[in-house]
């Protein structure tokens, strides 16, 4: 009998037209630029690999060697021994006394999002998340059928949280407050008045702070404390992972704290429920986190010299360009430059028309939650500075046209 036709394509679930990811989206557009013969300079992803920076050589022993050791099979779901109790101490001396039995280790610092926002937000509760934010928040939240609630921060306050307007979101809906601290998209990073600020808050409601710490070694000034070290009671999770400061993205090897007060041992019983379902993270590679953690860090310190030179040669440049204004950064190795937009036009016409007439990729600021109007779009800055120094040339001129159109 021969199989039934059909017209119609499989249909999809309804969630997933409210996942979006513009640092990838964008990178169609990209390919047709690519397709018409010219040469695409990607600055859109965070990944400091394709740009010449190597991960440190112990930590790719650790996982070679684990994997010769046959270290192949499953690992305890929560993430070996070895590493959690390095992750623990790490956090102990970094002044957040925490024990191995509250550390999960996860695939990435998006995984501890993942599984931290499913064992804590129902379908229709609000989370707090910074516009402009890291996309992987709005985005889970829209898969869980949660809201992101956005609070601002301010470019004319060094991208800092406005904590009246915070304040004025937070009701009986809202279930945790999300802080990216130092921030990608922005690079700030928060004096510690707005972390005491937002630890009160998450105390005053009983609301947990998901404090996303993946860039916490990468200030220019040195590693900055999480935000638990000013209080180790506050209802704080904290992230992070190799994949910035250690070099190593493509490993998904990360790992969630929860903090020490007993109200959060459910969320922690829950998170640690979820995480029995995906089995482990990748094994070998939480071999490398108690060998990053443990072992020697001067790599980061060439590291933040590379990044605070290609900061301040972004910030110098942009704000050089009439109709543009940049924020310096202080971490990372992101900037949020505005351009002053006319009226009627966008972020995205004005960041897809660079790419088409530049082959410079950059992402519009609306994929990371900023009016398009706004004018805002993210440039990552690990190219060379001779490079970056030829790319800033090409935008300036751009804009030139742009605006003049
Ligand atoms: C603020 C922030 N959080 C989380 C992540 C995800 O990192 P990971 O590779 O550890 O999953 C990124 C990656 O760019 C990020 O910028």
């Amino acid at each position: 009998m021969a199989a039934p036709t059909f017209s119609s394509s499989v249909p999809v679930a309804r969630r997933v037209s409210g996942f979006t990811y513009a640092i990838r989206n964008i990178v169609a557009e990209a390919r047709k630029v690519e397709a018409a013969g010219r040469q695409v300079r990607y600055l859109n992803i965070g990944d400091p690999i394709p740009f010449g920076f190597a991960t440190p050589a112990h930590l790719v022993e650790a996982v070679v060697r684990a994997m010769r050791d046959n270290a192949n099979g499953y690992t305890p779901s929560p993430g070996i021994p070895a590493a959690r109790e390095a992750v623990a101490r790490d956090f102990t001396d970094r002044g957040v006394p925490t024990s191995p039995d509250r550390v999960v280790l996860t695939s990435g610092t998006s995984e501890g999002i993942e599984l931290t926002l499913g064992a804590l937000v129902n379908e229709g509760d609000e989370v707090l998340v910074p516009t402009p934010t890291y996309p992987l928040y709005t985005a889970v939240l829209a898969k869980i059928g949660a809201r992101a609630v956005f609070y601002r921060t301010d470019p004319s306050h060094g991208w800092l949280p406005d904590l009246d307007h915070l304040r004025s979101l937070i009701g009986p809906a809202t279930r945790a407050i999300v802080a990216i601290d130092p921030n990608n998209p922005t690079g700030a990073v928060y004096p510690n008045a707005t972390r005491l600020a937002l630890l009160e808050l998450s105390e005053r409601h009983g609301v947990p702070l998901l404090a996303d710490e993946v860039y916490g070694d990468l200030a220019y000034d040195g590693p900055v404390p999480p935000i638990a070290s000013l209080n180790p009671d506050a209802l704080v999770i904290s992230y992070s992972s190799l994949s910035k400061a250690y070099l190593a993205p493509g490993w998904r090897a990360g790992w969630l704290a929860v903090g020490r007060n007993e109200r959060l041992d459910e969320v922690l019983a829950a998170i640690r429920k979820l995480a029995d379902g995906r089995l482990c993270s990748p094994g070998p590679m939480q071999h490398a986190i108690t060998a990053a953690i443990t072992g020697d860090r001067s790599h980061q310190v060439a590291f933040r010299a590379a990044l605070r030179e290609r900061a301040a040669l972004t910030t110098s440049r942009f704000n050089a360009i009439a109709g543009m204004r940049c924020v310096a950064p202080a971490a990372a190795f992101y900037a949020m430059p505005q351009v002053t937009l006319p009226p009627g036009r966008t972020d995205e016409d004005y960041v897809l028309g660079l790419l088409r007439a530049t082959g410079v990729l950059c992402v519009y600021g609306s994929g990371f939650g900023t009016r398009p109007a706004d004018g805002f779009f993210r440039v990552v800055f690990l190219a060379a500075p001779d490079e970056l120094a030829a790319i800033y040339d090409d935008i300036a001129a751009f804009t030139r046209d742009f605006l003049a159109r």
